[in-house]
């Protein structure tokens, strides 16, 4: 990155001393649709510090992936700053854009996002082409070892369990070492114990790896799996608080919808109507 694309920019620190790497400042975005404006952020900021486990809530139409798009360099704000690991996003062209977003993101999206007649071991080594090529299928394969799947290289996606290709899925989006993992309702196509392994996978790479993970979910006994709950409503930040006590994976039973409910309730200090979490 050249060196007018820091300018003087210094990253803020929490207080454990972790640095921002994800640093969005009054950001706006309006979609426009021939005369109709749509503004579907309203002056979001937030900061995500290095070894972070996020997961951003919100009812439908809130603007979770207008924002989980913004922060991975994937569209620009309408506006607002944005710095990504000290780089200030909006001065980027899309050549740029495309490199950051190769080095530093991993992406997981909710439909696994694979392609067809495909291996598990090609779709992995696809992000490598991108850069230097070295070690390609050695690196593709320790990538699905370490998410269970060492034994699948050569399944195609139509082959494989959603859960397994959600797996593959992760596969690609750690390949390249990402500092930042964004993660779209990736558990939201799976039932419950895909579901379960898919997030101990995340929280995994998070603790071990120290991999940033920003996580978009419905789901609250999902959310409460990980560190600090973002909520948007209507575009804007409405709660932000960290989570006591994170549940680990697999160790806890998920409890009545009720009871879970009113404990996220509880511990967001927010009032909001049920819908808010179909
Ligand atoms: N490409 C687009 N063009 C026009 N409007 C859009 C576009 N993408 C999103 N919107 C609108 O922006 C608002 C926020 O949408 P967004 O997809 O970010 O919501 P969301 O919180 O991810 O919802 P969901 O939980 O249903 O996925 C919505 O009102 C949506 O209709
Ligand atoms: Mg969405």
């Amino acid at each position: 990155m050249k060196a007018d694309k820091k300018t003087d920019y210094v990253a803020p620190v929490d207080d454990r001393g972790r640095k921002a790497v994800i640093d969005i400042r009054d950001i706006t975005k309006v979609y426009k649709m021939g005369d109709i404006e749509i503004p579907a952020l309203r002056g979001v900021s937030l900061q995500v510090y290095e070894g972070e486990f996020i997961s951003i809530m919100g009812p439908s139409g809130s603007g979770k992936s207008t924002m989980l798009q913004i922060l991975g360099a994937l569209d620009q704000p309408t506006s607002g700053e944005y710095y990504l690991d000290g780089v200030n996003v909006a001065k980027l062209n899309d050549s740029e854009l495309a490199a950051i977003r190769n080095r530093k993101i991993g992406f997981v999206f909710q439909s696994f996002n694979l392609l067809k007649r495909t291996t598990a071991q090609r779709q992995v080594e696809l992000p490598l082409l991108y850069g230097n090529g070295r070690d390609r299928a050695k690196r593709a394969r320790a990538a699905l070892e370490s998410v269970g799947l060492g034994s699948r290289l050569n399944h195609m996606p139509n082959e494989l369990s959603g859960g397994q290709q959600q797996r593959v899925a992760i596969a690609r989006a750690i390949v390249n070492n990402p500092a930042i993992i964004l993660a779209d309702e990736p558990t939201g196509n799976l039932d419950s114990r895909s579901g379960t392994e898919v997030l101990k996978i995340f929280q995994e790479m998070n603790r071990e790896n120290g991999i940033t993970t920003v996580f978009v979910t419905h789901d609250p006994f999902v959310a409460r799996h990980t560190d600090r709950m973002i909520m948007l409503r209507d575009g804007e930040i409405v709660a932000d608080k960290v989570v006591p006590d994170p549940y680990i994976a697999g160790t806890v039973e998920r409890p009545s919808e009720a009871s879970e409910l009113e404990g996220v309730f509880r511990e967001t200090y927010y009032e909001a109507p049920t819908e808010a979490f179909n």
